[in-house]
């Protein structure tokens, strides 16, 4: 399975590829999680991309779409894979598509998790990491243990500011890729209002269908 999830910041993405790699025994591959883990290693690409992190906006093209097809190229991702937060531009889905095709591979599905605007903003403020085990939580819809809550961190881009900012760059630069696999017939859109267990079963059906 060679997959995509998209949907505004705070849709759940992560949470919902947790559930799903195992069971798909297929890689997740956030582009996130990796930036973010260049920036906590001081790379240049770590140094280039916090600025930007911060403040809400995209990393550039060209950083980013080099960053996931080496990662793509990598002989976990040969029997597929599933790209978070890649790609967000229609620059970086022609990227991918050409790569794809040089490959030989096909995309088997993008799934949109739709979230509506309002809710997003208290999804990202009470969101909280665990650097340890990387498991993401909610202080009030998925609230920590009490013997985790002492090293869970906050992300620097989870203020009402830096989502707002991230909200516009969804709606401007990413939303105008879904036409493109919406043509292709490989979209599927999941309602992401609920549990995140309902989420799942769609997420899990969609998926299927
Ligand atoms: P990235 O890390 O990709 O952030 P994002 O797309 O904004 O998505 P998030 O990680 O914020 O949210 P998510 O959808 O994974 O939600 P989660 O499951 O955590 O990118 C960060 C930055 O990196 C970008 O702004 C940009 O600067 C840069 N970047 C990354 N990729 C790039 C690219 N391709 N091009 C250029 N720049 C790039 O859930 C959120 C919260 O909600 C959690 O607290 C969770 O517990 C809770 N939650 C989850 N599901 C539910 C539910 N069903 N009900 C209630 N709460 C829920």
């Amino acid at each position: 399975m060679r997959m995509i999830l998209i949907g505004p910041p705070g849709a759940g993405k992560g949470t919902q590829a947790a559930r799903l790699v195992d069971q798909l025994r297929i890689p997740h591959i956030s582009s996130g999680d990796m930036l973010r883990a260049a920036v906590k290693e001081g790379t240049a690409l770590g140094v280039e991309a916090d600025g930007y992190m911060k403040a809400g906006k995209l990393v550039p093209d060209e950083v980013v779409i080099g960053m996931i097809l080496e990662r793509i190229a990598r002989p976990d991702a040969a029997g597929g894979f599933m790209l978070d937060g890649f790609p967000r531009t229609i620059p970086q889905a022609e990227a991918l598509s050409a790569a794809m095709t040089r490959a030989g591979y096909t995309l088997d599905r993008v799934v949109l998790i739709e979230v509506p605007d309002e809710l997003i903003v208290e999804r990202g403020v009470g969101r909280r990491n665990d650097p340890v085990t990387g498991r993401i939580y909610h202080l009030t819809f998925d609230p920590p243990p009490p013997e985790v809550a002492a090293r869970l961190v906050h992300r620097k881009d989870d203020t009402e500011e830096a989502i707002q900012q991230r909200l516009v760059k969804y709606h401007g630069e990413t939303a105008p890729i879904v036409p493109l696999y919406e043509a292709q017939g490989v979209l599927r859109r999941v309602d992401g209002v609920g549990t995140p267990d309902e989420v799942t079963a769609r997420l899990t059906a969609a998926l299927a269908s």
